[in-house]
């Protein structure tokens, strides 16, 4: 069984920032994988996970996951993660403490790690991070001077995603008619069903918070997948918009879709499963070239300027070339979408080391 060191050592970024917080017993974990293209940023992920360990495991993959989305987006951040892992269910003040002292921490590493919300985490969380973590706390709500949730951005940009892919499937990028299986509708999933409304598909979704499926169910008025029967659903696209880690051999035996297109981070259990879904036919939208909406939006509006517009332009726009490169790789090379996503993403980081070379001490 691997151990913290084991997976800090085998583990190819820059620092890991270890934290207990002794009041709420939650283990704070910051990974800054690179800061080549710029400062360290990500989302903060509150859960409760099985143990540290797996924490840890999340933390390191989930930055190595930002580096790769922002060097493919061609957007001046470098990749990061914050998981804070919990022992039990925290509520209230016991829950703000821990945010209040999460947000100091924030404070101190002084922009050496920039954050923003993620699973477990909202604009309102960030609100209270930034009370010691300002400036280094992404995506507050607007009435704190924030660019408020990153799930509508994040939405456009795998909706985008889609369409790039009715393109390549079928000859034409529209949605209507087609139908689309959304697997968890949270922040994103939530959103991306009311794209795919407009857009007239025939959408179907599952979540495992029976709360939020009711709501869901009375607002759009479209079939519930029970979370067991997500992967033997026919469909035409598949939209994981929950946690990872769901594509792995057997979960790929199983699909009935042409092909996967969805918001969550780390789908793949491990990149070979890239292999199984292209050997069975079905295309796989490697998630970080579909995801990185929220991240670009909020950030660009925060540190680069952008006005809510240009924001959205940028990503619909980001999103379908980098996505037609790709598919364009893999075909070309017959390779898988992922590793044809990791070249592109290796030659943007390497790009800018050529371009750096001398200029730096
Ligand atoms: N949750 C976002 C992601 O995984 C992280 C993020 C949101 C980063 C907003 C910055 C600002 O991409």
């Amino acid at each position: 069984m691997a151990d913290f060191e084991s997976l800090i050592r085998a583990w190819n970024g820059e620092s890991v920032i270890v934290h207990y917080d002794q009041p709420s017993d939650a283990m704070i974990f910051i990974a800054i994988h690179s800061s080549r293209l710029g400062p360290a940023t990500g989302g903060t992920r509150m859960h409760r996970y099985n143990n540290h360990t797996d924490a840890l495991r999340d933390v390191l993959k989930l930055a190595e996951g930002m580096t790769r989305k922002f060097a493919i987006a061609d957007f001046p951040r470098g990749g990061g993660k914050a998981v804070i892992s919990t022992s039990a269910p925290l509520f209230g003040k016991e829950r703000t403490g821990l945010l209040e002292r999460y947000g100091r921490l924030i404070g101190q590493l002084n922009g050496l790690f920039y954050t923003g919300p993620d699973i477990g985490t909202s604009p309102e969380d960030m609100d209270v991070i930034a009370e010691r973590g300002k400036p280094f706390v992404h995506s507050c709500t607007p009435d704190a001077g924030g660019a408020g949730s990153s799930g509508p951005a994040t939405a456009l940009g795998v909706f985008t995603g889609m369409q790039v892919m009715c393109e390549h499937l079928f000859g034409d990028r529209l949605l209507k008619n087609r139908t689309v299986l959304v697997q968890g509708a949270g922040s994103v999933g939530a959103q991306l069903i009311r794209h795919l409304k407009d857009a007239g598909a025939g959408v179907m979704f599952s979540d495992v918070d029976d709360q939020t499926a009711q709501w869901i169910r009375r607002k759009y008025d479209i079939p519930f997948v029970a979370p067991g029967d997500v992967f033997d659903t026919p469909c035409d696209i598949l939209s994981p918009c929950a946690m990872g880690g769901i594509l792995n051999h057997e979960t790929v035996g199983r699909l009935k879709c042409k092909a996967v297109v969805g918001g969550a981070n780390n789908q793949l259990e491990s990149p070979g499963n890239a292999e199984n879904l292209m050997q069975r036919g079905i295309v796989y939208a490697p998630d970080y070239v579909v995801n990185f909406g929220g991240a670009i939006a909020i950030t660009g509006i925060e540190s680069l300027g952008w006005s809510h517009e240009q924001a959205m332009r940028e990503v619909a726009e980001r999103v379908e070339t980098s996505l037609t490169e790709i598919l364009g790789i893999a075909k070309d090379k017959r390779i898988s979408t992922e590793y044809a996503a990791e070249e592109l993403a290796t030659r943007r980081l390497t790009r800018y080391n050529k371009q750096t070379a001398g200029t730096t001490a």
